[in-house]
């Protein structure tokens, strides 16, 4: 069923609108321009699911930033729960503060009963590296094995188990001690192989891959619950499951990276919840603060609590004001049971997808899970060949139609489908008949 009727996106004029036009342009001048590729649209506030431009645009949100505003744009009790605590107290470095006691009990009290420690940092690049450390510092090693399509961050440990070379040309030599291996990207399996016939076949390939350059420092592996800069890239079922034993029986730690797939994305509290496995460290982030800059590790008590006094800490991290957004967050997900609304809209809005992948000569892949989708754009279906010039087009064409919409893919040409979990039923017909009519214009 779908509805033809715009009810929220409103566009008067081509954009760049006339501020926006202003704007970009005294931007470009003064701040450098290296960030990755977005519709020319400069926000000035949002709610909900609905972004408004400085131009008086309004648009649907596909993107949540980058997956970061879980319960929507500037939720009221959110805001409220930010505002007071900025007003009372807004950073105290390491002295304690109630809000950090309070933010602490709050996450370890939804996480899974074995993870019963926290940290809390300030962005998710800190909280991978900060789990890269303690998985060395824990074991005394300082392999660790990550795979191909892999994000973790920017800075020098997380880059270095990255699996995308973007991040990393110009930058080398990455960290020594990083043995990447392949991630089952099943639309182009490395091994050429079929997701059913070929039995995991790539998990033999760990092995393999320990033989060959392993000096026999292995500390442990990171992983994140499904690749999100990879192009929203899901193992099959039973994947995890099997590493996690394949961990277990080397006597390895376990990290699993759930920056972008935690606070309600997948449709569960955390990713981690659908295959029950149990990670020694978990890195969170974007969402933890649905806006305000705040990251976690969640951790086995006895595996952080290697850490002495004066190993880790970060100047922003643990703060009053972010700490008091975690809370907010947690009682919002609570109270409003986001997840299972990112479970029944994200189930509408991927059969809605799938049909169109089904019509459109250029959607090759539709996947996902609860409210994060990957669209890939190729230009033949048989070929596979990426689309990243369509997918540039199409980013531009929903905008102009009243969609924010963003691309990410080893080839850059998968669509992120990732509104906030407040999305209605409505909001998200509304915005898939744009999404089509969108296609229809490429
Ligand atoms: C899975 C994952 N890990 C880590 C990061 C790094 O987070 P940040 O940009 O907050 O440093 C990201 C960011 O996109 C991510 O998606």
């Amino acid at each position: 069923m779908t509805s033809q009727t715009t009810t929220v996106a409103r566009l008067h004029g081509t954009l760049p609108g006339p501020r926006s036009r202003e704007l970009f342009e005294r931007w470009a001048k003064a701040e450098a321009q290296c960030t990755g590729y977005q519709a020319r649209v400069c926000w000035d506030r949002a709610q909900g699911v609905v972004v408004t431009d400085v131009d008086g645009n309004t648009f649907l949100d596909w993107t949540s930033g980058v997956l970061v505003t879980n319960v929507g744009h500037c939720h009221p009790h959110l805001v409220q729960a930010v505002q007071a605590a900025c007003a009372k107290l807004m950073n105290n470095y390491e002295c304690l503060n109630e809000p950090r006691v309070n933010a602490a009990e709050k996450l370890v009290s939804i996480l899974p009963p074995h993870l019963d420690k926290c940290f809390f940092l300030s962005t998710g690049s800190e909280a991978t590296e900060a789990c890269v450390r303690i998985m060395k510092r824990k074991t005394g090693k300082f392999e660790i094995i990550s795979f191909h399509g892999g994000f973790h961050g920017r800075t020098y440990a997380a880059l270095s188990s990255g699996g995308l070379a973007g991040p990393k040309k110009g930058y080398g030599p990455t960290l020594p001690g990083a043995i990447r291996v392949p991630f089952p990207y099943c639309y182009r399996c490395p091994f050429r192989a079929e997701p059913e016939t070929c039995d995991l076949l790539c998990l033999d390939y760990l092995d393999d891959a320990v033989r060959a350059n392993s000096t026999g420092s292995l500390a442990g592996v990171m992983v994140e619950a499904y690749q999100g800069s990879a192009g929203f890239v899901f193992a099959p079922p039973g994947w995890f499951a099997r590493l996690q034993e394949w961990i277990r029986a080397h006597g390895l730690l376990f990290t699993l990276d759930e920056v972008q797939s935690s606070f309600g994305r997948t449709g569960k509290l955390f990713a981690m919840e659908w295959e029950n496995l149990e990670p020694d460290l978990v890195a969170l982030g974007k969402g933890i603060g649905s806006g305000i800059p705040t990251s976690a590790v969640a951790a086995r008590g006895q595996v952080i609590d290697a850490l002495g006094e004066g190993e880790m800490s970060s100047t922003m991290g643990g703060n009053p004001v972010s700490c008091a957004a975690v809370v907010a967050v947690v009682e919002i997900l609570e109270s409003e049971k986001l997840e299972q609304n990112a479970l029944r809209v994200g189930a509408l809005m991927k059969s809605r997808l799938l049909e169109m992948k089904e019509k459109c000569p250029y959607v090759g892949d539709v996947r996902g899970l609860g409210l994060v989708m990957g669209v890939e754009l190729v230009k033949d279906k048989k070929t596979k060949e990426p689309a990243p010039d369509l997918t540039r087009k199409l980013i531009d064409v929903a905008a102009q139609n009243g969609l924010l919409i963003g691309s990410v893919g080893v080839f850059g040409s998968v669509i992120r489908v990732a509104p906030p979990l407040v999305i209605t039923e409505a909001e998200a017909h509304e915005s898939l008949d744009i999404f089509e009519k969108s296609l229809g214009m490429l």
